[in-house]
């Protein structure tokens, strides 16, 4: 069955030693309560960090990702990071579709699809996101979006291909605003998710497939959340800037 996967997404956050202090704290917290089988940790740290961090990576529990990578294969794009220079780190994940990206960057659904196939052709799994604004919520238009963002990011892919994907669905309302989205509204969405992708590639890979949430997760409303059937774990922010409130997200998968 599909991974269990709290990930950590730090954003343009700490120094290298701040940086180095709260992944020693991380793991030093799993290696003195292991997470179930099923579970699966990932920390997203700046750029400059990755190496550091990827020394701590256990090859069970305990993974490290970067937070975004070039489009591109190599060559004269000045302060880019390509998917060969992340294999080269042995990064196993890469978040990809960030909201902040689209909104500050102008990433479009075509840049994140040449993304996502670097990382497949450098063996990353990408974690993708999606998620609509708030006046799209309001409009009652978050399906159509988060379905456009899928379909056009993603549906290019392989059966295969796709069966190493992770998704995070990530209400852009929700994202650093302390408004989380109700588990309702949660599960909603995931369950919509998932049947896009049973339709395009068939239940078994719909199945296997993780699908986590984002925005304003926390110890106090991660259980509730993670309770859900189509919820596979969080995409989180703010509250990973702390290995309390890390572990805290972690432990609630804990039966
Ligand atoms: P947040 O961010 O947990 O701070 O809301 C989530 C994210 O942007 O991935």
């Amino acid at each position: 069955m599909r991974k269990h996967i709290v990930a950590g997404n730090w954003k343009m956050n700490k120094t290298f030693q701040e940086a180095d202090e709260l992944i020693d704290d991380i793991v030093t917290c799993l290696e003195n309560d292991t997470p179930d089988a099923d579970t699966l940790v990932i920390v997203c740290p700046p750029f400059p960090y990755l190496e550091m961090a990827g020394d701590y990576s256990d090859g069970s529990y305990f993974a490290v990702g970067a937070q975004n990578v070039s489009d591109q294969e190599s060559g004269a794009y000045t302060g880019e990071v390509s998917a060969a220079m992340l294999e080269s780190l042995e990064m196993e994940y890469c978040i990809v579709g960030h909201s902040e990206r689209r909104a500050y960057y102008h990433e479009t659904d075509e840049i994140i699809a040449r993304k996502v196939n670097q990382l497949l052709a450098h063996g990353i799994r990408p974690i993708v996101c999606c998620g609509e604004v708030l006046q799209e919520r309001e409009e009652n238009r978050q399906f159509d979006v988060v379905k456009k963002q899928i379909t056009d990011g993603l549906f290019h892919l392989s059966p295969e291909e796709f069966g190493k994907i992770v998704v995070a669905y990530e209400p852009v309302w929700a994202i650093g605003t302390g408004k989380t989205a109700t588990p309702e509204q949660a599960q909603e969405m995931h369950a919509f998710i998932r049947g896009l992708i049973a339709e395009k590639y068939g239940k078994e890979v719909a199945d296997e497939t993780s699908i986590l949430y984002g925005g304003s997760c926390k110890p106090s409303n991660a259980k509730e959340l993670f309770s859900n059937p189509d919820v596979d774990g969080g995409l989180i922010g703010g509250a990973s800037l702390k290995a309390e409130d890390f572990m805290g997200i972690v432990n609630a998968w804990k039966k």
